[in-house]
């Protein structure tokens, strides 16, 4: 059960994260206490999330198909991770249906397969968005992108000018709930009662914002109910493979899977195929049990930890990361820099340092101090370039570059994200190393990792061998690391 907030919780929860105390390597030979400020790309498990797994596993079977006891008590287990996920986003599941896949960026391609967009159709997205969250539309409708403000906030003026521009094309509003490059939240129920004014549906990728605050779809007749909301576990402390779209039952009743196959039909003749119900008719194949069980177990230990308790939590960090970049010299935030403002986003934190590269303040960051952080453009690329303010000359320049597979000059920034069992400690660690990187205080000799254009240091070997390997390891120097995922 949640209850008041209490900061000693989070002290508990935090030697509750499967590899806290984990020490890594550094340049010089030392070793340190890995801080990991890449929660936004993903998180460490909960050990209360693998010992639900491991309690699980003796038990585990297949779902919905097998006879015996393990079969029978993996199916209701299965279940109750269903239902779990609904609970956690408080989906009425008499209208509502939870499918888990693998992650958002599944999620959000299957709804924009089911909802039978017409070609005029309009999706009104955001330049806020995540990739998933706009390419998978721009196969399937009309795009139209609502701008972001000079200083990355969404434009609601935009949002309502276009609405209203584009009504009654628009067949659905889909918007971020907190920015993976920002942490901007947005106000996802107020742009629900607009988009269903105009007759529109609206989803909303709730990747970053579901282990950070609440999220509510209300009940399907308040004109404020979210109608689909999307996630992954890997975000949300449960790193087994699976994620959850949310959204109406009727909308997956209204034609068969855009994938069939086992598991998905109840009848199937040569000719006819009738298929099951939901949500086994969206899952197909033997689904990620394993998976769904470390998320619900997740949902559960958020719920009991309460959502307003890790907001309370995470908005003090903000606000500490906030103030000790103010004296930082040469650093500069993107989006919200007023640590009294840290209320508007989830720990979310971007920022470059005047004269140095992403990649080079990333690359210290990682070998000279152990902390973990993410560069680039975050899967983003339309809003970190907005948010950067290049000239077009400078963006047509790296855009070439990328092309003839150069992407060591591609723009970009640093970003620290926060889960909701870092501490003061792990923001002072960055702070100081800041501090030290923007002093040039470091000692490594960087070289480009091509095509990538991540940094790695010359004459250094990675230790991999003294911490996990599946077996002995040759450095590929020619890969890069360009991908990324929701
Ligand atoms: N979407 C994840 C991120 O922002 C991977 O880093």
């Amino acid at each position: 059960m949640s209850s008041s907030f209490d900061p000693g919780q989070f002290a508990a929860l935090r030697k509750g994260v499967v590899g806290i105390d984990r020490e890594v390597p550094l340049l010089d030979g030392t070793m340190v206490p890995y801080v990991n400020l890449d929660n936004a790309a993903t998180t460490p498990p909960l050990r209360e999330v693998v010992e639900t797994v491991e309690r699980f596993l003796p038990h585990y079977s297949s779902v919905h198909r097998g006879s015996g006891f393990k079969s029978r008590l993996s199916t209701v287990v299965y279940d109750q991770a269903h239902d779990i996920i609904g609970r956690f986003v408080r989906a009425d599941l008499d209208t509502n249906t939870v499918i888990f896949g693998k992650n958002t960026t599944e999620a959000i391609n299957k709804l924009s397969y089911r909802l039978n967009l017409s070609p005029d159709a309009v999706v009104l997205t955001t330049q806020l968005e995540h990739h998933s969250n706009d390419l998978p539309w721009r196969d399937r409708a009309n795009v139209v992108h609502v701008k972001s403000t000079p200083d990355g906030r969404l434009d609601e003026a935009d949002f309502d000018r276009l609405l209203a521009r584009y009504s009654p094309h628009v067949a659905l509003v889909t918007v971020t709930a907190a920015s993976n490059v920002s942490g901007f939240v947005q106000p996802i129920h107020r742009l629900a009662r607009k988009a269903h004014q105009a007759g529109a549906r609206i989803l909303v990728d709730a990747a970053q914002l579901v282990a950070h605050r609440e999220l509510d779809m209300r009940s399907d007749d308040d004109p404020e109910h979210l109608d689909s909301v999307a996630m992954s576990g890997h975000k949300m402390y449960a790193p087994f493979g699976t994620g959850a779209l949310v959204g109406p039952q009727e909308v997956f009743l209204s034609s068969g899977p855009e994938y069939s196959g086992g598991g998905t039909v109840d009848v199937v003749t040569l000719d006819e195929v009738q298929w099951t119900g939901l949500p086994d008719r969206e899952e197909p194949g033997s689904p990620n049990i394993i998976g769904a069980i470390a998320m619900a177990a997740a949902a559960k230990s958020l719920m009991d930890l309460g959502m307003e308790n890790v907001r309370t939590h995470e908005d003090e960090l903000i606000a500490h990361t906030l103030l000790r970049f103010q004296s930082i010299p040469g650093i500069q935030v993107y989006g919200e820099s007023n640590p009294n403002r840290s209320g508007e986003k989830v720990g979310v934190v971007p920022f470059n340092v005047a004269g140095l590269s992403h990649f080079l303040v990333a690359a210290i960051l990682g070998y000279e101090h152990g902390i973990g952080v993410r560069n680039g453009r975050f899967c983003a690329h339309p809003y970190v370039v907005h948010l950067l303010d290049l000239p077009k000359w400078e963006q047509e320049a790296w855009q070439r570059h990328a092309v003839d597979g150069d992407e060591t000059s591609l723009p970009g920034m640093v970003r620290a994200s926060l889960g909701c069992y870092n501490n003061e400690d792990d923001i002072d660690r960055l702070a100081e190393a800041l501090q030290m990187i923007a002093r040039g205080e470091y000692s490594g000799d960087y070289v480009a990792h091509q095509p990538g254009g991540d940094l790695i240091p010359t004459a250094y070997e990675e230790p991999f061998a003294d911490f996990f390997l599946l077996e002995p390891y040759e450095p590929a120097l020619e890969v890069g690391h360009g991908a990324c995922g929701n």
